[in-house]
This record gives C-alpha cells, sequence and structure tokens, in this order.
C-alpha cells in the first residue's frame, strides 16, 4: 500500500517551490494535499495538474479565518493528518536597513502564521486520531545569515516554537519537528546577485544549490510513521552549509 494513502496534508505557501515539491511527492506516494497560497493562478494550476487529489485552497496565513477554511477543506476530504508550516517570506536586509515594519511584515508571516498553522490544526488531527506538523525554518534558524536580520529572526523563533509545541502536543498524538533548508534553487533566492549566488555556493560543503525534492523527501519522512519517534528535532537540509 502507499505510504500516505488515506492521509491528508495541508501545506501553507503550496503554490510552488519547496511546498510544490512536496504537493507532488505526497500525491504520488498515495495522498490527499490542501494547498493554500496567495497565488491563485499557481495554486490552481497546480491542482489541476494532481487532479482529485489536490484542491486549492486561497490562504493569507496571517488570518485565522484563512487557516479555519484551509482545515475544513482538510476535512471534506477525509481528515488531517499532516500539515506543512511552510509559507514565508525573504526580503533580505542588514540590522542597519531594516525598518520596523520589514520586521513585522516578516514577523506576521513567517512567525505568526506558524503560530496560527499550529493552533489550528490541532481539533481536527485529535479528530484524525493525530497527526504530524512539520515547520519549515531555514539554516537562517541556526546560526546567522548574511544581511537577512528579519528573516533570521522568524526562523530562529519557528525553531523554538517547534520545540515548545512539540512538548505541548505530544499527550494529544501530535508531533512538531522543524526542517532547516540551506540554499534551495526556488523563486525566493532569485533576489540574489550572481555575486551572492557564489558566496553562498562556495559555503556547501556537498558543493551544490539544492532543490526542492531534496527538502520534500526529508518533509515526506517528518509527515510519515518511519517517524514515529521523533518529535521536537530540527533536521538541516543544506549540503553541510550550516557546519
Ligand atoms: N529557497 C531557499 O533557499 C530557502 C532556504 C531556507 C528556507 N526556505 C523556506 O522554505 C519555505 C518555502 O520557500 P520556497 O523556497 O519554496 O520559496 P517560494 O517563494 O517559492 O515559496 C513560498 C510560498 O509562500 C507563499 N506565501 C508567502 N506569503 C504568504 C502568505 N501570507 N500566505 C500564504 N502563502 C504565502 C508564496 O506565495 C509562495 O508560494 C519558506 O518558509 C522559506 O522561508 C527557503
Amino acid at each position: 500500500m502507499a505510504r500516505f494513502s488515506g492521509k491528508v496534508v495541508l501545506i501553507s505557501g503550496g503554490a510552488r517551490g519547496q511546498g510544490a515539491a512536496e504537493a507532488r511527492l505526497l500525491v504520488a506516494e498515495g495522498a490527499k494535499v490542501v494547498l493554500g497560497d496567495l497565488l491563485e493562478a499557481e495554486g490552481r494550476a497546480l491542482a489541476a495538474e494532481l487532479g482529485s487529489a489536490a484542491q486549492f485552497v486561497h490562504q493569507d496565513v496571517t488570518k485565522e479565518e484563512d487557516w479555519a477554511r484551509a482545515v475544513a477543506a482538510a476535512e471534506a476530504m477525509g481528515g488531517l493528518h499532516g500539515m506543512v508550516n511552510n509559507a514565508g517570506i525573504y526580503v533580505p536586509r542588514p540590522l542597519m536597513q531594516t525598518d520596523a515594519e520589514l520586521f513585522e511584515r516578516h514577523m506576521r508571516v513567517n512567525q505568526l502564521g506558524c503560530f496560527l498553522g499550529m493552533q489550528a490544526v490541532v481539533p481536527a488531527m485529535e479528530r484524525a486520531g493525530g497527526g504530524s506538523i512539520v515547520n519549515i525554518s531555514s539554516t537562517a534558524g541556526l546560526r546567522g545569515s548574511p544581511g537577512a536580520l528579519a528573516y533570521c529572526a522568524t526562523k530562529w523563533a519557528l525553531r523554538g516554537m517547534t520545540k515548545a509545541a512539540a512538548v505541548d502536543l505530544a499527550p494529544r498524538g501530535i508531533r512538531v519537528n522543524s526542517v532547516h533548508p540551506g540554499p534551495i534553487e526556488t523563486d525566493m533566492v532569485k533576489v540574489w546577485t550572481n555575486e551572492q549566488r557564489a558566496v553562498r555556493l562556495s559555503q556547501i560543503p556537498i558543493g551544490r544549490i539544492g532543490q526542492a525534492e531534496d527538502v520534500a523527501r526529508v518533509v515526506l519522512f517528518l509527515l510519515s510513521e518511519e517517524s514515529a519517534y521523533m518529535t521536537g528535532a530540527e533536521l538541516a537540509v543544506d549540503g553541510g552549509a550550516s557546519l
């Protein structure tokens, strides 16, 4: 039987990039997925490509009512067994070029969004008999990230929130782990100049920028029963960049 047969997974920011890669792998392994995102065209196109196993829901992760709608969509598909807190923004600025508005914008999407997401899925996961939450942090949540103070702050916060939630939710049968990707080839890193990209590449022992599927395979492991005894863990998927 397929590893995710009968399981429903909600992916925030699922319209493109790493979220889309996770959706494709999950559906290939028998899951149903709800793709939440602001990006209507990309989200609807991906859901159409994946067929009846996928549904797109317009979702702003900073809004509680949008989370409620996404959770309801998942339950209508057969319950909610997994959730990937994947939506995020990255507007890199050093400390002295970060104003309060930019700092707050990162906090709202990356941090408040993750908090609202974890809270929103708990009752549905309990009704499903337990579940697994994967919070997508970054190597910027394991060390200082160059020129990205606000982003770094939120990704460290996710690491701590993951551990606190893991303790809170273990008695409810819900596991919570964090994944820390290094540089991954998605739209998010198109802001880098060729020089910034070359510097990052030179810092990766494995010698290549990661692909969305590199992260997606690890996320599937954490969503699956193969990781049944893991909670509060942090897994770097970074080619060794954070070493
Ligand atoms: N690409 C990298 O190098 C890298 C490295 C480390 C961590 N990450 C993290 O991985 C996750 C996925 O990023 P990606 O690389 O696929 O980039 P991406 O920009 O392709 O994907 C991010 C998705 O989040 C969505 N999103 C943004 N704000 C949202 C909001 N308010 N509500 C709902 N959706 C929203 C975007 O529309 C987009 O589809 C992010 O959390 C990111 O911080 C990325």
